[in-house]
């Protein structure tokens, strides 16, 4: 099988099922037992932040593991909302952020009484700063704005989303999960009072994430363990930081290959005039992930197709296929719900080679021939 759904999940790399399970047998006690047994996994534990407060050029206290990305998510905009002494009532988030986020608004605003702005991209998935500035009111307490889409991989003007955040007050939530160890992600420049990390998106073992909370953000919880009490994932962490480190120290190769593979494929739709429109081109972009709208084609159709012919490719973000949502990235840039439905996103990672696009091509041109 040509595996082209790398934004959904990867496999776990030998190395970080290594450590999994090295430490499961060997570092296993709690990390907050005092005994030296404990005492091992809590310095491991501690380890581990320290790696990836590095990674994300953040501080050591300020990172907190987690369940994955959703768990991150939620938990991020529960602590940033928890944390403010004001008197507002007013969120801002965007109409594409993945559904952990969105639902978790939809929530805050149908249940908990917020009044919630949805910014709209431009045809290229980009956030406008200038609405962005406009959106803002003296009741606002935190804008949440996605690194980058998962389903057509425009990446935000994240450095200056966070400046203008700043400068006028309001805390700022980023969903870095399909960002992290694939492009720069750094806690200080971006000016972020928290971003979320998923593991298995980097070949790490699923079930695992980590939050990021500026120290500054006043964690108003009363559990002497943060935000998340009882007993460290030890084996799981420390085998997402082995992910997480080996996806650093090879992300600009990696990422050099990506964007040569992402180019060919484009090249070749071209020259082979296929009839497909690819989203968000123009504009910046993380190489691995190419959203297309196939011209009169379903993308069920299409997805069933490729998956005859042994190519497993994706029609949207697996968490809104499980709820038959269209996908929203594509909805929020413009197009219809009929583009909608003819949607599918091809997601290149570690094994995915030249052979294999050129294999998705013929496979597509067979496609739109038959259909
Ligand atoms: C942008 C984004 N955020 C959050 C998540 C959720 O992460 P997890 O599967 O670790 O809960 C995903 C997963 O697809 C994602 O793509």
């Amino acid at each position: 099988m040509i595996y082209l759904d790398y934004a959904a999940t990867t496999p776990i790399s030998d190395n970080a099922l290594h450590v999994y399970s090295e430490v499961s047998k060997t570092m296993f006690g709690n990390s907050n037992s005092l005994h030296d047994v404990g005492t091992s996994a809590k310095n491991l534990l501690e380890h581990c932040c320290a790696e990836l407060a590095t990674m994300i050029n953040g501080q050591e206290k300020g990172i907190y593991f987690t369940t994955g990305g959703t768990e991150s998510n939620v938990l991020s905009i529960q602590t940033l909302i928890n944390s403010y002494n004001g008197t507002g009532n007013h969120l801002i988030t965007t109409e594409m952020e993945h559904s952990s986020l969105s639902n978790y608004f939809y929530y805050l605003e149908k249940k908990e009484g917020y009044r919630v702005t949805y910014l709209s991209p431009n045809a290229n998935g980009e956030i406008n700063l200038s609405e962005l500035a406009n959106a803002i009111t003296n009741k606002t307490i935190l804008a949440s704005i996605q690194h980058a889409n998962s389903e057509i991989g425009v990446v935000q003007p994240i450095e200056q989303i966070g400046k203008l955040l700043y400068e006028r007050g309001v805390l700022f939530h980023s969903d870095c999960v399909q960002t992290f160890g694939k492009i720069s992600v750094d806690a200080k420049r971006y000016y972020l009072d928290s971003l979320s990390i998923s593991s298995h998106k980097i070949y790490g073992p699923k079930g695992v994430g980590a939050i990021y909370l500026n120290p500054s953000v006043k964690c108003n919880t009363t559990d002497s363990n943060g935000l998340l009490p009882g007993t460290a994932n030890l084996p799981g962490i420390a085998s997402f930081i082995t992910a997480a480190q080996d996806a650093h120290n090879n992300m600009d190769n990696e990422h050099a290959r990506l964007l040569k593979l992402r180019k060919h494929f484009l090249n070749l739709v071209n020259n082979q005039q296929l009839k497909m429109e690819i989203i968000g081109t123009d504009g910046p972009q993380i190489p691995h992930i190419i959203g297309m709208i196939l011209d009169n084609i379903q993308g069920d159709y299409a997805m069933l197709e490729f998956n005859r012919a042994g190519i497993a490719v994706s029609t949207g973000s697996a968490c809104s296929l499980e709820h038959k949502q269209p996908t929203k990235a594509i909805l929020a840039v413009g197009k219809s719900e009929t583009d909608a439905k003819q949607f599918i996103r091809l997601s290149l990672g570690q094994r995915t080679t030249i052979s294999d696009l050129e294999k998705v091509v013929e496979v597509c041109l067979e496609i739109i021939n038959d259909y």
